[in-house]
């Protein structure tokens, strides 16, 4: 992998976007390196809970690569917001294993939207955050009118996008945008620290969690029938019975992961 780095610790995989220089900015190539890594970490049974972060101190990601696409068609520019969606802002957030973004600087447009693509977001406090394709006479491409519009609501998404400006991380943290704002030196320790209690708890009913709750964002799916039919697959895993096991025998559950 050229522009990204994958580490992991215990049962935690670290995948850290790696053009500093370029703030991290999303190529085709650094897309296409994602979804590879998040497919073979999400079949690794070993990992438990991925972070995203960027590196460097400035940026998390300051967007799509504005030089790939200035020349592009429309038809280009259809295919690039249809790639981009397929292979890495719709994938992360249908993914089994729970992905936190640790926002660790700029998360500007494809930034931004790569963060809300997964499952929930810790700030720096020096974090930067918006979509500022107006400005580029275009709008977000990667799901950000769609997902910013659910995590803030209508209205802040409408001015965040058609002001282009940032928000700073305690007014992303008002918004529901990230949950948690802390020092930049702490971001991956406090980040790891939530992965961790993620990694204790069954990844089965994790992952079937992850299902039900993108249910109520997804078109034509009723989520509360998916909720009854998720629940009920738990039941015939060995995961629930050894949960339910050890609570009775008065044990911390060591879930299988199955
Ligand atoms: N695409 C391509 N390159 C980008 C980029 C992007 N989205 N964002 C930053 N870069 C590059 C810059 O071109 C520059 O490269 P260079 O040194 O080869 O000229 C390098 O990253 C550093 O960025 P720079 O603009 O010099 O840093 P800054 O501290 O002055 O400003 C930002 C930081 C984030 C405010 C500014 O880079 C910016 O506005 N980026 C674009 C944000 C954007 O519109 N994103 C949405 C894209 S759809």
């Amino acid at each position: 992998m050229e522009n990204i780095l994958i580490e992991k610790q215990d049962a935690i995989a670290i995948v850290t976007i790696n053009r500093p220089t370029k703030l991290n900015a999303l190529n085709k190539a650094t897309i296409q390196e994602l979804n590879d890594a998040f497919k073979s970490l999400n079949e690794d049974k070993s990992v438990k809970a991925i972070i995203v972060i960027g590196s460097g101190e400035k940026a998390f990601v300051a967007g799509a690569d504005i030089s790939e696409f200035a020349n592009f068609s429309v038809k280009e520019g259809g295919k690039l917001a249809a790639e981009g969606q397929r292979l890495l802002f719709d994938f992360v957030q249908n993914l089994s294993t729970p992905v936190i973004a640790a926002v660790n600087g700029f998360a500007l447009g494809g930034g931004l939207e790569l963060a809300m693509s997964c499952h929930f977001r810790v700030a720096s406090d020096n974090a930067k955050m918006g979509l500022p394709e107006v400005t580029l006479g275009v709008i977000p491409g990667y799901g950000g009118t769609q997902r910013l519009a659910q995590l803030v609501g209508k209205g802040r998404a409408m001015e965040m996008i058609m002001t282009a400006g940032m928000i700073d991380a305690e007014t992303a943290k008002n918004y529901g945008l990230v949950n948690h704002v802390v020092a930049q030196a702490e971001l991956l320790d406090f980040t790891k620290g939530i992965a961790t209690k993620i990694t204790k708890n069954s990844s089965v009913a994790i992952a079937k969690a992850i299902q039900a709750v993108n249910a109520n964002y997804t078109d034509g799916v009723n989520g509360y029938q998916i909720e009854i039919e998720n629940f009920g697959f738990c039941f015939g895993t060995e995961d629930f019975k050894e949960g339910t096991t050890a609570f009775l025998e008065k044990r911390k559950a060591e879930f299988p992961g199955k």
